[in-house]
């Protein structure tokens, strides 16, 4: 019988490959101490800090049921910014760490398969109070975020780099997902890349949902060009580039 086309593809998306891998010689359990749980930061970047989360319960008054029964993907944007506690809330709802560990490991808002969390938040701002449009980075640790580039033409990189997808230059921002594999390989070795993916899955939904919860809507958006928003971003590529990313605005 002929192969079929999509068997190797279909090969990644089971866990198979789980019993090839020698656990024992996995860089984890060679004593390698593990990767930082947040990519560091030159100290000339500016870090500003967010609204903890314990101050944003003014925030939201919808049931949980509601916020789960209104979820749709929202790609009509009114051009209006969302305010900084806005951002602040989305950003614990999806990467926020609700118990530190140690400087290798956390626990979050989201589930990770061995809490290895090996995604950064890139946000691309092009609406939000007190923020000037360009690239930032969201660092758990701190509940605060990064300037990495102010760039006024942020929006239509963004919209370049996923193929055109005009709808999201109405948006107030971005996220995009950038996967650092190591920090999953570190545990898991070889079978570290599956649920890398399943674990974006994850933090998404927790954006569509925190979205319905404060009168925003996102969508999310998997189709991108990954070398040029591996560009935008300013990432390597290789050891960290982008996996996925959503845009969230004020729903028309
Ligand atoms: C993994 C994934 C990738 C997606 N990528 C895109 C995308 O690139 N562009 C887009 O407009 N919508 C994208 N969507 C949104 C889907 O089109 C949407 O979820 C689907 O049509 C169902 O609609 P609903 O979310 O309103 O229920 C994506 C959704 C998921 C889960």
């Amino acid at each position: 019988m002929q192969e079929s086309k999509f068997a190797q593809h279909r090969y990644f998306l089971k866990d198979s490959i789980r019993k090839t891998v020698n656990f024992s010689r996995t860089d984890q359990n060679l004593g390698l101490p593990p990767p930082t749980i947040e990519k560091p930061y030159q100290n000339d970047k500016k870090v500003i800090p967010m609204i903890p989360p314990s101050d944003l319960a003014d925030l939201y008054t919808i049931t949980l049921q509601s916020a789960i029964n209104n979820r749709q993907s929202r790609r009509q944007f009114k051009r209006e910014s969302i305010s900084s506690a806005e951002l602040s809330f989305l950003l614990w709802a999806t990467q926020g760490i609700r118990q530190p560990i140690d400087y290798g490991h956390a626990l979050r808002t989201v589930p990770s398969a061995g809490a290895r969390h090996a995604l950064e938040t890139y946000l691309a701002v092009l609406n939000v109070e007190n923020l000037g449009a360009g690239f930032y980075r969201y660092l758990p640790v701190s509940h605060s975020i990064i300037v990495e580039r102010l760039d006024s033409l942020a929006g239509q990189k963004i919209t370049r780099a996923t193929f055109h997808q005009n709808w999201m230059a109405d948006a107030a921002v971005v996220f995009i997902w950038a996967a650092i594999p190591y920090r999953m390989e570190w545990r898991y070795g070889l079978a570290a890349h599956r649920v890398i993916l399943l674990d974006a899955g994850h933090v998404c939904q927790n954006l569509y949902l925190a979205c319905e919860a404060i009168g925003a809507g996102t969508c999310a958006v998997a189709a991108y060009d990954q070398e040029q928003m591996d560009q935008v971003l300013g990432v390597d590529g290789d050891d960290e580039f982008a996996i996925y990313a959503a845009a969230v605005g004020r729903p028309r």
